[in-house]
């Protein structure tokens, strides 16, 4: 008996006109009716283009601490032509979404001028894995920390790298599991109101067949597709990087054709979703390192790290944990759970310079003396005033821990890409300071 028979459904591709990846969810139909081999080569699995990251910029003749480094930075840095690009680089950097993610293009570029070939480059707050993941396709040793569960869970995915046919033949043995046991009455009602019944059934299996076989990049494939706003998403219609809140059926301005959950078949949209994961190919040897822990007190040796490439939390603007609710909730962590998570974050206000001390001291002692400290800080805005908090950071990094800055660079965000509405201009501040032991 196949998953769907179980689960009283016969067409286990009932929605697939609807899809806009129909070409993948083909391959996935001829995959499931034994029409491709097992060891079949998808003609849109391209090669890993490793010319794109071959350059190098780093060398003796651009020490660190030269103005060239400024210039290079404002001048061929990201904000030009291939690097402006929305989607510039691999599609792996898009396993799964998360606010205040690092744009690929500017870790890129951070990487290539401030370390080299061979170099340990460590990103203490890697969210979803930005710098480590640039920074092992540019061949430096990478280490990335997180202390969002969610973030370490799809960090951790874009290094697992297996073969496409591994994965694809992994959801195809699903099918044959009778599931017709599942349970989802103890599921959160806020969790159900996302999801159809059916479909629900579908991902609580899933889920807890791959945290129980560790299985990150299907993990991360699947939180990557939990909710959205288009047909490969499994929830009803909402945001993709924050779900808002489902309007349920008595809502004054209820939508029935957005708000009433439909059966969205988890399968054919995983298998869909990995075929995209692949498509720009990647080496399948790695040797970064990726952790859940605490900045302030980071599981490394004294002087083993070559480069610090970042962008720390600011301040209180934004919500690590509220941001990706329902994902946490899958990954076990239910609204108590994710108070505590959101304590133990760096995020409140009060805390924040303290904290930011606390994770400095730590920086200083893994990091080899002389060495680089880059973050990438944007400004808090308030109704009446601004905060620069890379001159706060750098600031108090001098005063309490004798780290020298060497350069702020102003990196005007186009407008374009400015979320908030408010006229004044944006800022990242990338903040370079020199470790002196
Ligand atoms: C601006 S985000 C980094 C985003 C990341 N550059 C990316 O591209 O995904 C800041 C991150 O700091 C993490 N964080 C907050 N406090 C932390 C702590 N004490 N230790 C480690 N990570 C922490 C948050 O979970 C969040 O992922």
């Amino acid at each position: 008996m196949t998953l769907f028979d179980a689960l009283g459904l016969k067409d286990p591709f009932p929605y697939i006109e609807k899809e806009t990846y129909t070409r993948y969810q083909q391959i996935w139909r001829e995959l499931c009716q034994g029409k491709l081999k097992r060891s079949f080569k998808l003609e849109f699995q391209k090669k890993f283009d490793s010319t794109l990251y071959e350059d190098e910029f780093y060398s003796d003749k651009y020490p660190r601490i030269l103005e060239n480094s400024i210039k290079l930075l404002q001048t061929v840095g990201w904000r030009n032509n291939p690097y402006d690009k929305q989607h510039w680089g691999n599609w792996l950097h898009s396993l799964s979404p998360y606010q205040g993610r690092m744009t690929p293009s500017l870790a890129h570029w951070l990487i290539k001028i401030f370390s080299k070939k061979g170099d340990v480059v460590l990103d203490p707050f890697m969210g979803v894995g930005t710098v480590p993941l640039e920074a092992d396709f540019l061949q430096r040793k990478a280490i990335g920390v997180d202390l969002n569960i969610y973030g370490y869970v799809v960090a951790k995915g874009k290094f697992e790298r297996k073969p496409l046919d591994y994965y694809l033949n992994y959801l195809k043995e699903i099918e044959d599991i009778d599931k017709s046991e599942i349970d989802i009455s103890d599921i959160a009602d806020w969790i159900q109101a996302y999801f159809h019944p059916e479909t629900l059934k579908e991902i609580v299996f899933l889920n807890e067949k791959l945290i129980a076989e560790k299985e990150y990049f299907l993990l991360g494939c699947l939180m990557g597709i939990l909710h959205g706003n288009r047909p490969g998403y499994l929830s009803v219609w909402t945001g993709c990087i924050i779900p808002m809140t489902p309007r349920p059926a008595n809502h004054p301005e209820y939508r029935p054709d957005k708000d009433k959950p439909e059966y969205r078949a988890v399968i054919p949209r995983m298998a869909a979703k990995i075929m995209r994961m692949y498509s720009t190919g990647f080496p399948l040897e790695t040797n970064a390192r990726i952790m859940h822990g605490d900045a302030r007190d980071l599981n490394l040796k004294d002087d083993s790290v070559d480069v610090i490439i970042c962008s720390p939390p600011y301040y209180n603007t934004l919500d690590y944990v509220g941001q990706n609710r329902v994902r946490l909730y899958f990954l076990g962590l239910n609204k108590k759970k994710q108070d505590i998570l959101r304590q133990e974050l760096i995020q409140d206000s009060k805390s924040y310079l303290a904290n930011m001390v606390d994770v400095g001291k730590e920086l200083r002692r893994v990091l080899k003396d002389g060495s680089l400290i880059v973050f990438v800080l944007g400004d808090v805005h308030r109704t009446k005033y601004s905060i620069n908090t890379a001159d706060e950071v750098s600031t108090i990094y001098f005063e309490k821990l004798g780290l020298e800055e060497l350069m702020i660079v102003n990196d005007e965000i186009p407008l374009n890409k400015v979320v908030s509405r408010s006229k004044r201009k944006k800022f990242d501040r990338i903040l370079v300071l020199r470790n002196v032991k």
